[in-house]
């Protein structure tokens, strides 16, 4: 028999989600007619716009004639998506990208996870804590860390708490780590990073040689355009990190699959040897062996999302959700609770009430009022006591959710 990777083995418990839809799974075995609104993972609801799905149908016909049809497309994405994404995401902002810096992928959780595989066994790897769980756990797989301690964290990680008292948002610490990952707009906290803050961070990680791993997938959620999108929009970036944008929540590409990360040429590694490598090269050798491209007619619906009618159609989905987002938070902030985020972001955080757990206001919340949320402590230990309730749903479901709530739990929570 092979032996394992024994790293799996100090993994704490099952991936988050999973365990989300065991419990509800069998609470509806016992509940069967619970009438039960699920606002626990972030997943879309919307159908696709009218002008992606117009040019997912163009390319599927293009796929049907022999001039046209495509089999492998181009190893990073094709330019016409390419070129989309550098107008839109980035000159629009001011920030000047090159082509072939953007890689095309499936999705920013794949690449989130993966993006460690260019780094060193040995990095020291930094997380804010509560945290999507996608930067710990692979970090754990790949043997950075040592085994979870009493509380979950683990040996040899950097956790550096985002709480109330900082606004969800940590300062960068006084010590050096190698990688640090962050994500604004965040998930699960919903918290957004001013350009001070960012600029802060980027100064820290060139003082530090350590990159930033921005997670920028809840980018559309930020209201106000005064609050940077990407992280090149701060100077020195380009020179210290690596950019993940989705289309997952901002066009509801969840089922679709297509996003992208930035490696910009100027980010450099250090090899054992003390060379400087560039990230650049060791990530396009990594997805020319593990990846093969999107397909053709995902990147052709991607491209719609730019197009006059897709930008306007996607604005309008964002919008809803967005609405979702001020009905539930205004709805549980008069049932009593005390509520966060929930502006920039598709994400409401809120404190559980006195004396109880995360899992046990899960429970709670399930039993009483049929509404599924995602346990803050699932995020990390920093989340014990909070709750996330996801704005992904029906306008009719997010209305009938803060009604049960607020029945159930009245204004004295
Ligand atoms: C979430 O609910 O946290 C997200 O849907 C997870 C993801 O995007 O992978």
């Amino acid at each position: 028999m092979p032996q394992i990777n024994d790293h799996y083995l100090k993994l704490e418990a099952g991936y988050l989600f999973p365990e989300i839809g065991r419990r509800v799974r069998a609470f509806q075995e016992a509940h069967p007619d619970a009438p039960v609104i699920r606002l626990g993972i972030g997943d879309v609801t919307l159908p696709l716009a009218p002008a992606i799905a117009e040019a997912l149908h163009a390319a599927v016909d293009d796929m049907t004639r022999a001039e046209d049809f495509k089999g492998y497309g181009p190893d990073t994405g094709y330019p016409f998506l390419k070129e989309a994404i550098l107008e839109h995401d980035y000159a629009a902002r001011g920030v000047d990208l090159e082509a072939d810096e953007l890689f095309i992928s499936d999705g920013s959780k794949q690449d989130s996870g993966n993006i460690q595989e260019i780094f060193g066994a040995d990095c020291k790897v930094l997380v804010t804590d509560p945290v999507y769980p996608v930067y710990v756990d692979t970090n754990v797989m790949a043997g950075r860390t040592g085994g979870a301690d009493d509380s979950g964290y683990y040996e040899g990680m950097t956790y550096l708490a985002a709480d109330e008292a900082n606004g969800f948002v940590p300062d960068p610490p006084a010590e050096r780590a190698d990688l640090a990952y962050l994500c604004s707009p965040n998930n699960p906290t919903g918290s957004v990073m001013s350009r001070e803050q960012l600029t802060a961070w980027v100064a820290w990680a060139r003082q530090h040689d350590a990159v930033l791993l921005y997670d920028a997938a809840y980018d559309a959620f930020i209201s106000d355009p005064e609050l940077p999108r990407s992280i090149y929009e701060i100077p020195g970036a380009k020179e210290c990190a690596i950019e993940m944008r989705s289309f997952s929540k901002r066009a509801g590409f969840t089922g679709m699959r297509c996003a992208y990360t930035v490696v910009p040429k100027a980010a450099q590694g250090t090899a054992t040897n003390g060379e400087k490598v560039a990230l650049h090269a060791l990530w396009s050798r990594r997805q020319a062996t593990k990846f093969n491209e999107v397909p053709y007619v995902i990147q052709r619906a991607a491209e719609a999302v730019f197009s006059p009618e897709g930008r306007k159609q996607t604005g309008e989905q964002v919008a809803y959700y967005m609405e979702n987002a001020r009905i539930i938070r205004e709805g549980l902030e008069s049932s009593g609770f005390t509520v966060f985020a929930g502006v920039h972001a598709p994400y409401i955080w809120l404190r559980t009430p006195e004396g109880r757990t995360s899992w046990d206001f899960f429970d709670e919340l399930l039993e009483k009022t049929h509404v599924v949320g995602t346990p803050g402590s699932g995020f990390g230990p920093a989340g014990e006591g909070y709750f996330r309730i996801s704005a992904f749903n029906s306008r009719a479901n997010a209305e009938e959710a803060v009604a049960r709530i607020q029945r159930a739990f009245g204004s004295g929570s």
